[in-house]
């Protein structure tokens, strides 16, 4: 497994893409792997456009395996008949957007959702141009005529976003818009009583020609718990929103209300089109389908010291000692995403064992108890990092196959959800991206 880095496409080409939803335009895919970079057959566009680099061994590393992702989305499609829509909002839940919306793409999702049209914008630049790309949460004054100019979908929560949306088209250009009713969050969408309304003014645009009603979305507030009865509630508020749409001579031919929990649990959340976000990078939120972690957060030993029995550790010496043993610091600390809630409680891997981290975790650094000796490990794949002495490669999380801690076991040990840890991570850890080749293809 070599670890790349992706480069831009020299050049775009138009491929058979995954099927096409109604009057969307044609996925456009970069040229396909050059000689000898990837077997025939690999799903992954642009993969020519990967070269290796030698593994960044003085920084903490997170790792996205894009065969994982590729599986995922195979996962996905098989419990839905409906579009998926790859979700890379927050730089691709912190691995990178552009490299997760390739794979995503390569597996058989039409579509890519962000967030601000600013992420939609860097997608298009990165030479995803073809794709039908929704931006779902700006502020009023956001560069809506940029985005319109890009070909990014927009969702309108309001009439206030309407009418900002509709002027930033240009004529001839109406802007694609998709509905957005709130189904049981108080968050972003429309209030239901304000919907009819916001249906109403949306088709008066329509006739204008300033916009073109092209879907109508919700967000399900419990879907990590499946059965839900607010869920239920939600389903039938967002049904009735989509007749109400229709009452209203708005005829938008994408209806999307599931994201990754409820896709894999409930068909009928499922709609036209599910947003699969958490789900790419192998996270299912309601715990039910087992998927393909996609992501390891990797850090070098910086020190080994033996310690005498009561040895404080760290800010207000919350740990001592109970023995005499070996302290390990890896540096990472809650400036990087690691929490503070992870003292005493959570573990990594170090030379194939998994070691406690111990005393508080500090802005820059945490500490973890190796034992009192060093036992001879077999070295890793890549020849270091086997025994547990500095420059040894230790595992935060990962997909658990070596014994390593998975970022759900992250989640738990820090009273948060996963998303939180791979998305919290900061600017010091190296991305980086992989690509095995397997994974199902
Ligand atoms: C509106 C919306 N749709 C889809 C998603 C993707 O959700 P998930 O990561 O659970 O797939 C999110 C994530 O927060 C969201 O806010």
């Amino acid at each position: 497994m070599s670890i790349s880095s992706p480069l831009r496409p020299a050049d775009s080409g138009v491929r058979s893409g995954p099927p096409r939803q109604g009057g969307d335009p044609p996925v456009r895919l970069p040229p396909g792997p050059g000689p000898g970079r990837e077997r025939s057959g690999s799903a992954l566009p642009g993969q020519g456009t990967w070269r290796s680099l030698p593994c960044p061994r003085s920084a903490p590393v997170l790792t996205t395996d894009l065969a994982a992702v590729r599986e995922n989305v195979r996962t996905v499609l098989s419990h839905t008949d409906a579009a998926v829509m790859a979700v890379v909002k927050a730089d691709g839940y912190g691995g990178g957007a552009v490299e997760t919306a390739w794979a995503a793409l390569a597996a058989g999702a039409t579509w890519l959702g962000v967030t601000s049209i600013e992420e939609a914008l860097t997608l298009r630049a990165a030479g995803l141009t073809g794709v039908p790309v929704l931006s779902w949460l700006n502020p009023v004054h956001a560069d809506f005529a940029a985005a319109v100019g890009a070909g990014v979908d927009l969702a309108v929560p309001s009439r206030q976003h309407l009418r900002a949306v509709g002027s930033a088209a240009s004529p001839g250009e109406p802007a694609r818009v998709h509905l957005f009713l709130d189904t049981g969050m108080a968050r972003d969408g429309a209030d239901p009583d304000e919907w009819p309304g916001l249906c109403r003014a949306a088709r008066v645009e329509q006739d204008l020609g300033r916009i073109r009603v092209v879907g109508v979305m919700g967000h399900l507030p419990c879907a990590d718990t499946p059965g839900s009865v607010r869920d239920t509630a939600a389903l039938a508020l967002f049904e009735r929103g989509v007749r109400q749409a229709t009452d209203a001579g708005l005829r938008p031919e994408h209806r999307h209300l599931a994201a990754t929990a409820a896709t894999l649990t409930d068909r009928r959340s499922q709609h036209t089109m599910c947003r699969i976000g958490a789900g790419l990078v192998g996270i299912d939120p309601s715990g039910t389908v087992p998927l393909r972690q996609a992501m390891s957060l990797t850090a070098p030993l910086v020190l080994v010291r033996e310690v005498a029995p009561g040895t404080p550790v760290g800010y207000g010496s919350t740990w001592q000692a109970p023995r005499a043993t070996r302290l390990g610091l890896v540096a990472l600390g809650y400036a990087d995403g690691i929490p503070r809630q992870a003292s005493g409680r959570a573990a990594v891997l170090v030379g194939g064992r998994r070691r406690p981290v111990v005393g508080a975790v500090s802005m820059d650094q945490f500490v973890v108890d190796l034992g009192s000796h060093d036992p001879v490990a077999p070295a890793d794949a890549d020849g270091a990092g086997g025994r547990e002495t500095p420059g040894a490669t230790v595992v935060v999380f990962g997909p658990g196959d070596d014994g390593e801690p998975t970022v759900q076991e992250w989640a738990r040990w820090c009273g948060t959800i996963a998303h939180e840890i791979i998305t919290g991570l900061g600017p010091r850890v190296v991305r980086a991206v992989v690509d095995d080749g397997q994974g199902g293809e």
